[in-house]
């Protein structure tokens, strides 16, 4: 009975909803932007906040211990012990956590704080993550003879993320309107990173890849830039004015690369020279970007330095290690993944790689500290602090 009458008054409330919402949204909207711009992230597991859990796919951090110096100390989806670079980057621009794009909760106002699209596994390429699939997927693949493309279900890839954010919008704009979307956009903070996987979980994922066979190193980066180019372009044309674009740290020194590709405990050279490739071909690709539209749109985080920081002087920055995971198993703790089987450190701020991939939270805190008030050698043009200066001057 109660149960009943709950319905029957939520269906009232519902015919009674829409208009008063669009006011108070509208309202909320301004007192919003005054305070906080709202903040977008697409991108790889480095920034996915648990899109994931909601996808059939291996990679996923949704078990113990991730999330363990959480504020709930619960797995969330996020691949770090605590906060995540995006997470670091709400609390500094003043605004709440944005839940994950596919969370049931993101609806009304929670949509006017921006939204999360990143999907662990992806890279720039379409091809890069096949092997995320699951193996129950797989054979559900095989008997029902689904076509490619419903494989493409177990990770967001970037395309499929700049759809979702186009639907976002057509969402907002049924709540506040079209101008007042596309003002929010406009004036919204994006994050992208995306790239590492390209070459982890691609060209080097396996010896002979296809696409190692295809292309010799450099000329798949050269290919690899220009798809990032045009992923960019599409951002932009959706309305995306400040877009924060981090190139890849230093590959070969995850603990993951240690483990597999290093005997002597150097950084693996190959995974080295992909990333001494791709980086600065990404900073001129963002210049020209910039140039053509005419306005700093892009902004490069030299992730590449950033990490390199404490890769080579963890003691400097207060970790015993930047070599070993705090979270894994085999040499480096680089093996395999983080599980509750796994050996686990007592002290997560002392290690600067909290998995064999993804860095500590403190590691993700030295790292947007750089974001937001680095100099020219980690923020080009400008950094964050520089960019929310100039933009509360803009009306
Ligand atoms: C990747 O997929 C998107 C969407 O499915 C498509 O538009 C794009 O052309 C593809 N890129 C390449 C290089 O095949
Ligand atoms: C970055 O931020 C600081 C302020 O925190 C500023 O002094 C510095 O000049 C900025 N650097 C660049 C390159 O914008």
């Amino acid at each position: 009975m109660p149960r009943f009458q709950g319905l029957v008054c939520s269906a009232t409330l519902a015919m009674a909803l829409p208009l008063a919402l669009v006011l108070a949204l509208g309202s909320l909207i301004s007192s919003t932007q005054a305070a906080a711009r709202a903040f977008f992230v697409f991108g790889d597991s480095l920034v996915d906040n648990g899109n994931n859990n909601y996808l059939v796919t291996t990679a996923r951090a949704d078990m113990p211990p991730y999330g363990i110096d959480y504020p709930t100390h619960l797995p969330t989806g996020r691949f770090s012990n605590g906060l995540n670079i995006p997470d670091l980057i709400s609390q500094q621009i003043g605004s709440e956590p944005t839940l994950p794009y596919l969370s049931p909760q993101l609806t009304g106002e929670r949509l006017l704080v921006g939204a999360n699209f990143a999907s662990a596994g992806i890279g720039i390429l379409n091809d890069t993550g096949i092997q995320f699939v699951s193996t129950t997927f797989l054979l559900s693949f095989h008997r029902r003879s689904l076509t490619f493309d419903d494989l493409q279900v177990n990770i967001i890839r970037i395309y499929k993320q700049l759809e979702y954010f186009q639907q976002y919008q057509e969402r907002v704009s049924s709540l506040i309107g079209e101008g007042q979307t596309q003002q929010l956009v406009s004036q919204a903070l994006v994050l992208i990173t995306l790239g590492g996987n390209d070459f982890v979980n691609n060209y080097y994922l396996v010896p002979f890849s296809a696409r190692s066979r295809q292309f010799s190193l450099p000329d798949y980066v050269v290919y690899v830039i220009s798809e990032y180019r045009k992923v960019l372009a599409r951002l932009y044309e959706l309305g995306a004015r400040r877009v924060l674009v981090t190139g890849t740290g230093p590959l070969g020194c995850a603990p993951a690369e240690l483990a597999q590709r290093s005997r002597d405990g150097q950084c693996a050279e190959e995974l080295q020279r992909a990333a001494a490739l791709y980086n600065p071909q990404l900073i001129q690709m963002i210049n020209n970007l910039n140039g053509e539209i005419g306005s700093d749109v892009f902004i490069a985080a030299n992730s590449n330095q950033m990490h390199a920081d404490f890769i080579n002087n963890p003691r400097a920055f207060g970790f015993v290690t930047s070599k070993v995971a705090c979270c894994g198993q085999g040499p480096y703790n680089g093996i395999g993944l983080c599980t509750v089987a796994s050996n686990l450190c007592p002290n997560r701020d002392l290690y600067a790689f909290w998995d064999p991939f993804h860095p500590s939270e403190r590691a993700n805190r030295i790292i947007v500290q750089q974001i937001m008030r680095g100099d020219a050698s980690y923020m080009h043009p400008m950094n964050l602090s520089t960019i929310m200066e100039l933009d509360s001057r803009t009306p």
